[in-house]
């Protein structure tokens, strides 16, 4: 098999980064290793930056998102028993944010790449990346991972395998600096079949822990509250979960926190991880494939986009002006928006959890932090800048 970009994982990053191609007349292949049905189902966070929702109507596939979407305005950040909005459309000059699941974006993209005629192999076995530093890499593969090994040649691979995928290993450990942080508390996720507490998201500050309310439908609620980094779902009864809830949540004026059936419920942990370079010859890494952030600032997704976003104009830029500049400079401009997200992550989890070893004075320190980026324009419009998405800066050096 021949084609000019292989793409492998069908998360966010691969299945954007074939329709942008597309988009633009390139040819690619997807090879992913989990089944279509896996893909479609596995719950994760869902907040579209202002930027994500529009490269989704550009690409036309956001008729479901236009439909189902939540277009929030407003995020609140809640702590003494008080709840302060940051209005994130005022202080961007127009920006919002859209609730709209992952696996929801997933979908849209896989009946895209289906309906365009495009080559998608899931539950495909084996892979195996070659001759990545020379002009004609190729890929070796399973389908359905018990068939013959069958083998891909290409112009680029695009390695958009999440973080336990195999792509990043085929940068030489000589030149990979890997950064990297867990911290010391989870996220308990449930969903919920209750309709929304709050019309906008609330990242709760309390000294039991952080709690966050998000949304999915009217139907159904997304809440996450800190655990320990190493808790277990057995010690957390559907009657422990909602009864921390209410205390971390409660407010002085009356604010009622709605419960329903919780119909699913996980651990995830907190990491932040960034290799750098994200390229080695022609094997571009997107995603979860080169950096990680814990998840306060919803900005996993998110940055998977931009990466794609950039990787496609270096792409263009090489089939239709032979020139190799845009995608030489592909990590370097991808970093500095990842960096740019990793502190913007970081500072939230900072900000809005409780620490095991903090002293009562970070704790105060803490609390003084958010006093101030709650009332100051300056504070607030930093939060809000970031939590829309800053713009990719395409300086070259
Ligand atoms: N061969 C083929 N596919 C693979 C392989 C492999 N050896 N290893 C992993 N994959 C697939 C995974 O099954 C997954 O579907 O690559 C895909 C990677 O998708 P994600 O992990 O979703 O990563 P990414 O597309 O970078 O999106 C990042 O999605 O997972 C969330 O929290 C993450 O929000 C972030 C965003
Ligand atoms: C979610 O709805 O899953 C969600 C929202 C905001 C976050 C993280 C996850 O910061």
């Amino acid at each position: 098999m021949r084609t000019q970009v292989a793409i492998i994982g069908a998360g966010p990053a691969g299945l954007m980064l074939a329709q942008l191609l597309h988009s633009k007349g390139i040819e690619s292949v997807i090879l992913e290793s989990r089944t279509r049905a896996e893909i479609e189902e596995t719950i994760r966070a869902g907040v579209l930056e202002q930027g994500t929702a529009d490269l989704m109507r550009e690409l036309g596939v956001a008729d479901r998102m236009n439909r189902l979407g939540q277009v929030h305005d407003g995020i609140e950040f809640r702590f003494h028993r008080k709840g302060h909005r940051i209005n994130l459309k005022e202080l961007t000059g127009g920006k919002r944010v859209t609730i709209y699941a992952q696996h929801e974006v997933l979908k849209d993209l896989i009946s895209a790449r289906i309906a365009t005629g495009g080559e998608i192999l899931f539950d495909v076995g084996d892979v195996r990346l070659l001759d990545v530093d020379t002009e004609l890499p190729r890929v070796q593969f399973r389908r359905h991972k018990d068939g013959e090994l069958e083998e891909l040649v290409c112009d680029f691979i695009a390695g958009c395998d999440g973080f336990h995928g195999p792509s990043r290993q085929h940068i030489p450990q000589r030149v990979r600096t890997e950064y990297s942080e867990v911290f010391p508390m989870s996220w308990l996720g449930i969903l919920a079949e209750a309709p929304p507490s709050s019309p906008e998201l609330i990242y709760a500050h309390h000294d039991r822990g952080f709690a966050l309310v998000s949304t999915r439908s009217p139907e159904i609620q997304r809440i996450y509250l800190q655990v320990d980094a190493h808790d277990d779902l057995a010690n957390w009864s559907d009657d422990r979960i909602w009864s921390e809830l209410h205390r971390r949540l409660e407010t002085d004026d009356g604010w009622t926190l709605i419960e329903g059936p919780i119909i699913q419920k996980s651990i995830v942990g907190m990491r932040s991880f960034v290799c750098d370079p994200m390229q080695y010859g022609r094997l571009f890494l997107a995603g979860d494939a080169a950096h990680i952030v814990p998840p306060t600032g919803a900005k996993g997704l998110n940055l998977a986009v931009s990466d794609v976003v950039v990787l496609a104009k270096g792409i263009e830029t090489y089939y239709k002006q032979g020139n190799a500049e845009w995608l030489q400079a592909y990590s370097e401009i991808c970093l500095r928006r990842v960096w740019k997200a990793e502190r913007f992550s970081n500072y939230m989890t900072s900000l809005l959890h409780r620490h095991a070893n903090h002293s009562p004075f970070q704790r105060r320190i803490q609390l003084a932090e958010l006093d101030y980026v709650t009332s100051s324009p300056v504070g607030l419009a930093s939060i809000a800048e970031n939590y829309v998405g800053l713009p990719i800066d395409w300086r070259r050096s």
